[in-house]
């Protein structure tokens, strides 16, 4: 079936080869699709089967979100309150977090899953990645990794997201079970494995050991780093040849250049740094280094609960200092190359039918309008979601 958007006042492509400027803004067009793919962009007017009118607003693709850890239960409320009172951020938190979840049923993990995704998709997230790490033993990994299965084919495997508590003082013991046990158990529903490399958590060697294992199962890498001080996450990241180095909030020089001289998307998430009260990265001095960068929502229930893709290009253009077509293209495309996927992110022919009606004639109300509802319509896969 030919589905066509048509009556789009400005369509965002995120190609500049397909129209003006950084985001290859087209005026009074049409996108047709052949269902799931886009097949043509148009002028406005085109024929169709069916037809959503945008009726002059703005369209751009839908956001790809790659950092998210939506599966696990619990509240942590009141360790925000906390942090918001004094309290610095530790990652510590994370194990009240794992035993909320392991003590919930399937079941409930499951619904509470789906229903976070369904917000993100009506907020205009039309691809996500997805985490584990809130099971931190062979079993509960293993059923987070398969619910995360069920909601994106990004799936990450992060046993080694903190030493649990029943391996303190034992860490490399539960490096080797991560790496043996677990990961077998984990890798079928996979693409992906990710260690949190920071102190406190996983040392170089540790790190290094969690991602060589992950790769010689199949998997692809990518690494938490520089979230809490400066350390060799990002530099770990680029020498594993990881997809992706996430949070780099603390970047020296050499993290820059190590950055820019490879193929590791910086992926920032604004909103764990406004949630935790970090300094928020300076993106002109990442982005004037030459270094490829991503923007996730890394949702969770501890240092960033939120998936809201707009609020975190609202916060990186105020307080990151990137351009509003910055901020959207590293919400879009960047999250699409953090992912290494060149179906989604952008809109023309070949790429998925992933689209965000905006209720705005111009995609820089995401940044000028922070906190109001902003998606009109979405469309995933060509298919108009129904709210
Ligand atoms: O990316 N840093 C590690 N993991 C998450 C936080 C998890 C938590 O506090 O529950 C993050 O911020």
């Amino acid at each position: 079936m030919t589905l066509v958007i048509d009556d789009i006042g400005l369509l965002v492509t995120c190609d500049p080869t397909r129209g003006e400027g950084p985001l290859g803004l087209v005026r009074d067009a049409a996108l047709v699709t052949d269902g799931e793919r886009v097949v043509a962009i148009e002028k406005a007017g085109a024929a169709a089967d069916a037809r959503v009118s945008a009726e002059g607003r703005c369209v751009m693709p839908g956001f790809v979100d790659s950092h998210t850890h939506l599966v696990f239960a619990g509240d942590r409320s009141d360790e925000f309150a906390s942090r918001m009172a004094g309290t610095p951020y530790s990652a510590g938190g994370i194990m009240t977090t794992v035993a909320a979840t392991r003590a919930a049923s399937t079941e409930d993990l499951g619904e509470l899953a789906v229903a976070r995704r369904y917000a993100a998709l009506v907020s205009g997230t039309t691809h996500v990645e997805v985490k584990s790490g809130y099971g931190l033993d062979v079993e509960h990994e293993q059923r987070l990794c398969q619910l995360a299965a069920g909601l994106t084919d990004d799936v990450t495997f992060l046993g080694a997201h903190t030493i649990p508590t029943e391996y303190a003082g034992r860490g490399d013991a539960y490096v080797d079970l991560v790496c043996g046990e677990m990961l077998a158990a984990c890798a079928p529903f996979a693409r992906w494995i990710d260690v949190f490399c920071e102190v406190g958590a996983f040392d170089v060697d540790q790190s290094r050991a969690v991602l060589r294992a992950g790769r010689a199962a199949g998997l692809e890498l990518r690494v938490h780093a520089n979230q809490l001080g400066f350390g060799p996450g990002v530099q770990v990241a680029v020498e594993e040849g990881a997809a992706s180095a996430d949070h780099c909030t603390y970047l020296t020089d050499g993290d820059l250049d190590a950055l820019a001289g490879s193929k590791t998307v910086a992926t920032f998430l604004p909103a764990s740094d406004f949630s935790t009260r970090q300094q928020y990265v300076d993106a002109r001095r990442v982005i004037d280094a030459g270094v490829t960068v991503a923007i996730a929502s890394n949702c969770n229930p501890g240092s960033s609960y939120t998936s809201a893709m707009a609020f975190c290009i609202a916060l990186a253009v105020r307080d990151m200092h990137m351009t509003v077509e910055e901020a959207v293209r590293a919400a879009t495309l960047g999250g699409a190359k953090a992912l290494r996927r060149v179906d989604v992110g952008w809109l023309g022919p070949g790429s998925r039918a992933d689209a965000l009606i905006l209720d705005a004639p111009t995609y820089v109300h995401l940044a000028s309008r922070p906190g109001m509802k902003l998606a009109h319509e979405v469309i995933s896969a060509g298919e108009p979601i129904v709210r």
